[in-house]
């Protein structure tokens, strides 16, 4: 969406992986302080989304939405101009129906969603400060066209406040996912593009309820061709430093994730991050891939199953490869400069995750742990357009 913002993936933290309904303001004050202690506010990590459940279970006389009493004593005013004081920008929740998802499938008492009232909830996130809105279809029913309908008017209304806004829509409730995507670059900046993710590494299914990790890259992998700036693909929130996975693993979430262009929205618990859990977090090396200003999402280049690489070109003309073993034992993976995409007869490979480099003047391989990824920025040479499988050219159909 040419709105000026998201030009790269936005980063940030998101209450509903690790908090779901229990939330409330003081809880996000201090993981805003955490967010600014631990550095990451300076590393990217700029928007601080409140999911679902902020809200007053009804309306005031006016019509206008209302925090929730108890959770959010000092309103949702007060709680933007604290993000802002902390140089975070500020992101809230809400759906295009009747009800938010939690009311809906949760029994959340109310019926709040924007349905009807979109330019005037558009208004008042503008006149609370909001930066983000995550804006999610929250039932089983409705066709794709009611949801580019519904989808589109609060995309006009954020666009008439004047106020620049991230606009994040989720469309999964009518399993559009398990169809062909359609491409909702015309109507917003992401889009989701599975079912919700879990804290785990396999779930077992690919379109089902939830999706682990390496479910959920099946699925994203080959919609690269949608990613460009201002649009990105959304594989959902990161579950790194929620427990559920080994060090490997959450490792391979969190490069995946970068290689994908894929929003970086921690989901964890800040204030009692562990050090592995930060260091994951805070690789600047997968930071800068993730947020190069090309949007480009990495592209297949190999996969046999368990062997997966994939590539992602870069604005200085750098190529950044991914490495990725889907196989449950040790393995070495391998590709090529030139099937990445590079010219030339020699190159300087950057490992992401270690920060030494080698060099190569062709092969690049790696010994891989199962589930791992490792993730070079390979450097040198020329850069061709990298060999990209037809089913990945939707570029050009994703103008804006
Ligand atoms: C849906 C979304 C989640 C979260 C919940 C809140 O399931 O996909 O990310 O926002 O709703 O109820």
């Amino acid at each position: 969406l040419n709105n000026g913002v998201a030009r790269t993936p936005p980063m940030g933290w998101n209450t509903w992986n690790t908090f779901g309904c229990n939330i409330n303001e003081t809880l996000i004050r201090q993981m805003a302080d955490a967010i600014v202690n631990h550095g990451l506010r300076d590393l990217g990590y700029k928007y601080v989304v409140v999911d679902d459940c902020w809200f007053n279970p009804d309306r005031d006389a006016q019509g206008n939405l209302q925090a929730h009493p108890q959770r959010f004593p000092s309103g949702m005013k007060a709680l933007g101009d604290y993000l802002h004081s902390r140089g975070l920008l500020f992101g809230i929740y809400q759906g295009p129906l009747d009800q938010t998802c939690a009311q809906y499938f949760d029994s959340f008492p109310g019926s709040t969603g924007s349905l009807g009232h979109e330019y005037q909830d558009a208004r008042q996130f503008a006149a609370w400060g909001v930066d983000y809105l995550k804006y999610d279809w929250c039932s089983p029913t409705g066709t794709i066209n009611d949801q580019v309908a519904r989808f589109g008017i609060m995309r006009d209304a954020l666009a008439a406040t004047g106020r620049p806004i991230v606009y994040s829509i989720n469309s999964n409730s009518i399993h559009e996912k398990t169809g062909p995507q359609r491409n909702w670059s015309d109507v917003a900046n992401l889009w989701r593009t599975t079912e919700d993710i879990t804290n785990t590494w396999d779930s077992g299914q690919t379109n089902g309820y939830p999706m682990g990790i390496q479910n959920i890259v099946n699925v994203n992998v080959p919609l690269a061709g949608y990613a460009a700036p201002g649009g990105f693909n959304d594989p959902d929130m990161l579950e790194v430093g929620n427990g559920g996975m080994n060090d490997t693993e959450m490792r391979s979430h969190f490069a995946l994730w970068s290689m994908m262009a894929a929003p970086l929205m921690m989901g964890n618990d800040l204030r009692s991050a562990s050090a592995a859990t930060l260091d994951i977090l805070r690789n600047q090396h997968l930071i800068a891939i993730n947020q190069d200003t090309l949007g480009l999402q990495a592209v297949q280049v190999s996969h046999d199953g368990t062997r997966r690489v994939l590539a992602k070109r870069l604005a200085n003309g750098d190529v950044a490869v991914a490495l990725f073993n889907q196989g449950n034992s040790t393995t070495t993976i391998s590709t090529t400069a030139a099937a990445i995409g590079k010219t030339g007869s020699s190159f300087t490979l950057l490992n992401a995750w270690t920060g030494g480099t080698s060099t190569t003047t062709g092969t690049i391989s790696a010994s891989v742990p199962a589930h791992g990824t490792v993730v070079y920025r390979v450097s040198g040479g020329g850069t061709t357009n990298p060999p990209v499988p037809s089913t990945f050219r939707l570029r050009s159909e994703s103008a804006g």
